[in-house]
C-alpha cells in the first residue's frame, strides 16, 4: 500500500511514523508525496513499522493521479524505445509528447527496431531516432554525452528485463545503456515483459537496485499478455499513466529545495606570487568546496564557484570562476554578489608579499638567510559577512589543529558569519587533500558533531541543513 494511504487508514501522523523509523517528519512528508525515494534501510524500517503494509516496492510506482499539475509542456525529453511488443504504444507516447511541444529526442535500440521502424519513429518524432553508439553521424550531430545531458528527463518505454539488468549492473555497451549511465537527468522506466520474467528473482533484484539508485518506475500493469493464454503483471503502463508519471517527476525536479536561491562558494587554495616563478600556497585540494558547489546545484540552486588553482574538474551545472590570488578571489566574489547564501570553503593564504618581485629573486652571494616581507590578505569571509551586500546565510570554514569547537565559536563571532564548519586538520587525520572529513557545525545557538564521512557526504548534509534553514525561516510564525 502507498505510504499516504497507510497514514490515512492507520490514523498515524507523519510525525509519529518519523519517530518510529528514526527519520524526520519532513522526510516522511516527501516520501508520502512521492517527492523522494527511501534508502533501502529506511524502506526496511518503514516496512517493519507498518507491519509490512508499506514495502519498498510501494515507493516504486508513481501514482499518476498524484500528478503535481506542473505540466510537461516544452520539457526536453529523451525517449528510449527498447525491444518489446509494447513498443507500438511508444509511438502514441511520441505523439502525445509532441502535442505538448516537448523537445523530443528518441533512441531506438536494436531490439526496438524489431518492433517499430526508425522511419515510423522519425516521422512521428519529427527527427530521425538515434540508433548506434559508434555511428559517426550521431557523434558528429549531438554525440552520446549531449544526448545524456541535454534533457530534463529520460523515459525508457518499453524497458525490457535485459535493459534493466544492464542498467542495474552499470553496463554501457550500446547507445541506450551508455546514455543512461552518463546522464544526470531523472530516469523513468516503463517495464514491459512476460509475467514470469517480471517475477523472476533476478528482475526483482534489479528493480530494487535501480530504485535504490534513484530510478523511477511506472507500471507494469496486470492484464492479458500478447502471448496467447498468458496473464499477470508485465503489461507496459498505458500512455496517459506514463504522461502522469512524467508530469509528476518533472514537477519534483523543478521543486528542489534550493530552487531560486543564488549560492556563492569559494574553494581551493590561493597562490600568492613571490616572484614570476614562485608563490606561497597550501595543500588545499578544493575537493570539499567543489563538492559543496555540486551539492548546491543538485539541490536546485544557481551556483557560482570561485576557485583557486586546483587539479580537479569543474562541477557540473555550476558557473566556475578561476582565480589565483586572494585579491583576485575577493574581486570575483564581490562581482558574484548579491546572493542568498555564501559558503567560504577556500583555504585563502593569510599572507601575501608586500611587493611581489618583478624579476626572479636571486641568491645573494654569501647570504645564508632570506627574509620575505609579507602583509595580511583581505579576509574575504569577514568583508562579505560584514558588508552591505551580506547574503542571508554566510558560512565559513575553520581548519583547526586544537580546541576545534571552541576556536570555531570564537571565529564565528569574530568573522560575523552565521555558521562555521570546523574541522580538525591535524596532519594525522589526512583531511587536507584527502577524501574524508570529520566536521563540527557551529551555529549561534548550538553546535553539532558530525561523524567522519566523505567530503561529498559532508556537502550533501550541509546543503540539507541549508535547505532546512530556509524552510524554517520561510515558515509562517
Ligand atoms: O581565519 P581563518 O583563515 O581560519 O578563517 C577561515 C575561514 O575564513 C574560511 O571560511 C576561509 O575561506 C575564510 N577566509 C577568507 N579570506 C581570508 C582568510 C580566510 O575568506 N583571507
Amino acid at each position: 500500500m502507498k505510504l499516504a494511504s497507510w497514514l490515512k487508514v492507520s490514523g498515524n501522523s507523519a510525525r509519529e511514523l518519523a519517530s518510529l523509523v528514526e527519520t524526520t517528519e519532513a522526510t516522511i512528508s516527501r516520501l508520502k508525496n512521492g517527492h523522494a525515494l527511501p534508502s533501502m534501510e529506511l524502506a526496511g524500517r518503514i516496512a517493519e513499522a507498518t507491519g509490512g503494509a508499506v514495502t519498498a516496492n510501494d515507493f516504486l510506482d508513481l501514482d499518476p493521479s498524484e500528478g503535481t499539475g506542473d505540466g510537461i509542456d516544452g520539457a526536453r525529453i529523451l525517449l528510449i524505445i527498447s525491444g518489446g511488443i509494447a513498443a507500438y504504444k511508444s509511438l502514441d507516447l511520441i505523439r502525445r509528447l509532441r502535442e505538448r511541444e516537448c523537445e523530443l529526442r528518441v533512441i531506438l535500440t536494436r531490439g526496438g527496431q524489431e518492433f517499430v521502424t526508425p522511419l515510423s519513429v522519425g516521422a512521428l518524432a519529427g527527427a530521425a531516432p538515434y540508433t548506434d553508439l559508434f555511428d559517426a553521424k550521431t557523434e558528429f550531430d549531438v554525440g552520446h554525452i549531449r544526448l545524456a545531458r541535454e534533457c530534463d528527463l529520460i523515459i525508457v518505454a518499453p524497458a525490457t528485463a535485459e535493459l534493466m539488468a544492464k542498467m542495474a549492473g552499470g553496463h554501457a555497451n550500446d547507445l541506450a545503456t551508455t546514455v543512461l549511465l552518463a546522464t544526470g537527468a531523472p530516469i523513468l522506466l516503463a517495464p514491459a515483459m512476460n509475467p514470469h520474467m517480471w517475477e523472476h528473482m533476478a528482475t526483482r533484484r534489479n528493480v530494487v537496485q535501480l530504485k535504490a539508485d534513484g530510478v523511477s518506475f511506472i507500471g507494469p500493469n496486470a492484464g492479458e499478455m500478447a502471448e496467447a493464454n498468458e496473464a499477470g503483471i508485465g503489461r507496459m503502463a498505458e500512455v496517459p499513466e506514463i504522461l502522469g508519471a512524467i508530469e509528476n517527476l518533472l514537477g519534483q525536479a523543478s521543486a528542489k529545495p534550493l530552487t531560486g536561491k543564488h549560492v556563492i562558494v569559494t574553494s581551493g587554495p590561493t597562490h600568492e606570487p613571490i616572484d614570476p616563478v614562485r608563490y606561497i600556497a597550501n595543500r588545499s585540494s578544493g575537493k570539499q568546496g567543489h563538492a559543496i558547489a555540486s551539492a548546491a546545484a543538485r539541490a536546485g540552486a544557481k551556483v557560482k564557484l570561485v576557485t583557486g588553482p586546483v587539479e580537479i574538474a569543474d562541477p557540473l551545472g555550476v558557473k566556475t570562476i578561476r582565480v589565483e590570488s586572494a585579491a583576485d578571489m575577493l574581486k570575483a566574489v564581490e562581482a558574484a554578489l548579491p546572493a542568498d547564501i555564501a559558503i567560504f570553503a577556500a583555504a585563502v593564504a593569510d599572507w601575501r608579499m608586500a611587493q611581489a618581485a618583478e624579476q626572479k629573486l636571486k641568491k645573494k652571494p654569501g647570504a645564508q638567510e632570506m627574509t620575505l616581507d609579507l602583509v595580511q590578505n583581505p579576509d574575504i569571509l569577514k568583508l562579505v559577512a560584514r558588508g552591505h551586500k551580506r547574503p542571508e546565510l554566510v558560512i565559513g570554514f575553520a581548519a583547526e589543529t586544537q580546541n576545534v569547537v571552541e576556536n570555531a565559536k570564537t571565529k564565528r563571532r569574530a568573522k560575523g558569519c552565521d555558521w562555521i564548519v570546523a574541522n580538525d586538520v591535524a596532519h594525522a587525520r589526512g583531511v587536507m587533500g584527502g577524501t574524508k572529513n570529520a566536521v563540527h557545525l557551529v551555529m549561534e545557538e548550538a553546535s553539532e558533531d558530525w561523524p567522519e564521512m566523505t567530503k561529498d557526504q559532508v556537502a550533501e548534509k550541509l546543503m540539507a541543513r541549508v535547505a532546512e534553514h530556509f524552510e524554517v525561516t520561510k515558515a509562517p510564525a
